[in-house]
């Protein structure tokens, strides 16, 4: 069997978490891929809620076998917390394996990823502060620790002493901080190691053999496109691909392997932290938006930013991650409007553009041409099948397929388990 990618194609939370949980009798393997806790999926099984950060969302499926890929960043107590709550609420973890080339966030990334904030003032990318960034930047720099380096004392000092080095002249000389001791970071690591140690494995082997062996193997990305370090509204983006690209770089599982790339959509847009965003809504408009569709950060609690869906946003992403399918997320949250606007281009001087602009000063200018479509009264929240939907949420459906020419695949009317339209399988 081959592999599926969902993936978010805005700016996160939209809704992967769900997505992923509603796959979970389907799949084998669900792998996490990019990022680490600055996600937050919310998922809702039986009015019972779960916030997952670092664990994939296929930790909730009894079937599943979760993995935590090479291309996650790994805060070590976070993950341990994370499985003591989780398990504590009667959620058999036992199958959870993590890759031992995921790199590994020390808390000097954790204490850079602050301070380094605070120094940007104004220019501050409002991260989550959880070290993701200062740990790819390590990653990159060639002075990360991996998790198989917790296997080698002495191998491990070196890393810390080579990483530390220069990062304890930067906080004492330039943030003004106190210096970071090699010894503590050593023992607070080395404090997880046995814990760690039965589940550490090689990955990619492992899911390519499953693969081979008729697995279906699901790759759920953190973040999403616009966040992509790559493709994203850089430097207001996470240090990380959540792009398909992403996908196979993460997990060590070929493109030729991928034959269906899942893209998860919110009916409108958030955003959190800092960065250009052209369909945001303010004052009174955004919190009506934010109230309805109860848009606080899972991870930071952070009030998210809101406005219209973005078509130019999806076709884009449909582009970059070569979308087969999309997931239409939250379209209940949208009942009640009179009229749903839907932003078709972008006006940048004299200019229209139907795709995203070469450059990000055209994209922070960037002012929304709007299509207006006729809203809905009527709860959808029980709609199972197209059918149900009043003809006016059918329309903006159909309007938001037509922009991208991907189908539209599961339709999201509610935050739990069910709460979903199915108008084509996935797996
Ligand atoms: P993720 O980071 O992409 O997994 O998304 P989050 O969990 O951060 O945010 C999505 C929020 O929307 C969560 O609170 C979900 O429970 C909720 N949600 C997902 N799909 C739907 C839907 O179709 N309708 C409604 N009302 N809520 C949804
Ligand atoms: P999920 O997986 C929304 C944002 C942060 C900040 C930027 C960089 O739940 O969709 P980072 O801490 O990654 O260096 O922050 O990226 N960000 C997210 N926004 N959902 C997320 O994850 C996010 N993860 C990071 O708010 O703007
Ligand atoms: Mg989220």
């Amino acid at each position: 069997m081959p592999a599926i990618a969902v993936l978010g194609a805005q700016w996160g939370d939209e809704g992967k978490g769900k997505a992923t949980d509603a796959l979970g009798d389907q799949v084998d393997y669900v792998v996490k891929f990019n990022g680490g806790n600055n996600a937050g999926h919310t998922i809702v099984i039986g009015g019972e809620k779960y916030a997952l950060h670092l664990l994939p969302a296929g930790v909730l499926s009894p079937g599943v076998t979760p993995v935590i890929g090479n291309g996650v960043v790994v805060d070590l107590a976070v993950l341990f917390h994370e499985i003591d709550a989780i398990e504590a609420r009667g959620v058999d973890t036992s199958k959870l394996v993590v890759s031992a080339n995921a790199h590994i966030i020390t808390p000097y990334h954790t204490t850079v990823d602050k301070v380094g904030e605070r120094f940007l003032g104004n220019a501050k990318i409002g991260t989550t502060g959880r070290g993701i960034g200062p740990a790819y930047a390590d990653k990159m720099s060639r002075l990360g620790v991996r998790v198989q380096d917790l296997f080698d004392e002495k191998i491990l000092r070196q890393k810390v002493e080579g990483a530390l080095e220069l990062k304890n002249q930067l906080l004492v000389k330039a943030y003004n901080r106190k210096a970071i001791a090699v010894d503590a970071v050593i023992d607070e690591l080395l404090a997880h190691v046995d814990r760690l140690r039965p589940m550490v494995v090689d990955s990619s082997l492992l899911l390519n053999r499953a693969l081979d062996e008729g697995k279906v193997v699901l790759l759920e990305g953190g973040q999403a496109t616009m966040l992509d370090v790559d493709h994203g509204t850089y430097p207001f983006v996470t240090s990380s691909n959540p792009t398909t690209g992403g996908a196979c770089i993460g997990s060590g599982i070929p493109p030729t392997r991928i034959d269906r790339v899942v893209a998860v959509v919110k009916a409108y847009t958030t955003r959190v932290g800092e960065g250009p965003f052209p369909t945001e809504l303010h004052g009174a408009e955004g919190q009506k938006l934010r109230d309805l569709g109860s848009e606080y950060g899972t991870t930071t609690g952070r009030p998210r930013r809101c406005g219209w869906y973005d078509a130019v946003i999806a076709r884009y992403s449909a582009r970059i991650n070569g979308v087969t399918d999309f997931v239409l997320t939250k379209l209940d949250t949208l009942t009640g409007y009179e009229k749903v606007p839907i932003c078709v281009g972008y006006r940048i001087g004299d200019t229209v553009h139907s795709e995203m602009p070469m450059t990000q000063t055209e994209f922070h200018h960037a002012v929304p041409v709007y299509e207006e479509f006729a809203g809905w009264d009527d709860d959808i929240s029980k709609a199972r099948s197209m059918a149900d939907l009043p003809d006016n949420a059918r329309r903006y459906v159909e309007a938001l397929e037509a922009m991208t020419s991907v189908p539209i695949s599961v339709i999201g009317v509610g935050p739990g388990r069910e709460e979903s339209i199915v108008v084509r399988s996935l797996v």
